[in-house]
């Protein structure tokens, strides 16, 4: 074959494959035109490449070095055509881009766990009161969960069977560690680092080898409160929790104490709310007792405060009209889809 003859035949392949591939709208049209131009056994490549065997000698090196920069552009053709269409689903010519009268896409977006969503109306609800939010650490010693807050080492709420005791690898001497089971361990680690006047409150988990049930499980959360600062009374104490109650509950709010026992709190008390026609347990409180306050190096004589730790979950159930705390922590989408 003459040169000029296979030239111009391998510049209507390219051109066609161009054309070809360019013009493919969905895979099926796409794999046509690979076959009839990349076909291993006769696609027009192939062919033209046996028509390479039939120029001149002499014209060889120019025939071949064609043929090849013809190949390469054609494989590249089919490359990005193949791109193209499988980054955009088929689509018949004239076929509107958008059709309005299809349903919509639900996109699901995650949301807070109630629990979670509580603790942050908790805390913006005491930062208008002026308490700032502090943390401590879940894995606590025994000094800062029993010994600072007064709690001697005969006490039985130190007992193996009412705490989560931890063995650490590797662990035989020195104080044993728990997972704490109140949040008044921050009180302790607050007043550690800083002077008086504290205002904080601190809202996390604690445990309890309790078995669980409607109202029990051996994990929940608590929000504790601390106010120390010269002249503090039990007023203030029912002052800050009526008005805490009464901005959760989004009316007036009664708060009844009754005496009860804290080892770190003198006076101490159990507060109620008035919820609807009925009083619920909303949680301890008390004035800090003055050994507490001397173990953290205040003087009981100058300064005088007062603590509180309330059940979030409880909060959290009573707002929703939850009836098992176990609902919040078996992880049903179901459930948690509602809130
Ligand atoms: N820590 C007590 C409890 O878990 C609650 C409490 C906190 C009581 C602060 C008095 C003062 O039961």
């Amino acid at each position: 074959m003459p040169l000029q003859d296979f030239i111009s035949t391998l510049d209507s392949l390219q051109s066609g494959a161009t054309k070809a591939f360019g013009s493919a709208q969905d895979a099926d049209a796409l794999e046509a035109a690979r076959i009839e131009f990349l076909g291993a056994k006769s696609g027009r490549v192939k062919e033209a490449q046996k028509g390479l065997g039939t120029v001149a000698k002499e014209d060889k090196p120019a025939a071949g070095k064609r043929f090849n920069e013809v190949k390469v552009a054609v494989e590249a053709a089919f490359e990005a055509a193949q791109a193209r269409v499988s980054a955009s689903p088929a689509k018949k010519p004239g076929e509107p881009l958008f059709d309005p009268t299809l349903p919509g896409k639900k996109f699901r977006i995650g949301k807070l766990h109630p629990v979670s969503q509580t603790i942050e109306e908790l805390k913006e609800i005491m930062g208008r009161l002026g308490f700032t939010v502090a943390d401590g650490p879940e894995i606590e010693d025994e000094y800062h969960n029993f010994e600072a807050l007064n709690i001697p080492l005969e006490h039985p709420a130190r007992s193996a069977s009412d705490n989560f005791y931890l063995a650490v690898a590797g662990k035989t001497t020195g104080e044993p560690l728990l997972l704490r089971s109140q949040t008044s361990t921050v009180q302790i680690r607050v007043m550690e680092k800083t002077k008086p006047p504290v205002r904080i409150i601190s809202l996390g988990r604690v445990y309890r080898p309790d078995e669980a049930d409607m109202t029990h499980y051996p994990m929940f959360h608590q929000m504790e409160g601390l106010m120390i600062d010269r002249h503090v009374t039990m007023a203030h104490l029912k002052s800050v929790l009526r008005m805490f109650a009464t901005s959760y509950l989004g009316q007036d709010v009664h708060i009844r104490f009754r005496p009860s026992f804290f080892p770190f709190t003198e006076p101490s008390v159990e507060a109620d709310m008035r919820w609807g026609d009925r009083w619920m347990e909303f949680g301890g409180a008390g004035m800090v007792d003055p050994n507490v306050l001397a173990a953290v190096g205040y003087d009981p004589e100058e300064f005088s405060g007062f603590a509180f730790g309330l059940g979030v979950e409880r909060l959290c159930m009573r707002r929703h009209d939850l009836k098992d705390i176990r609902d919040l922590y078996t992880n049903d989408v179901r459930f948690l889809q509602q809130f």
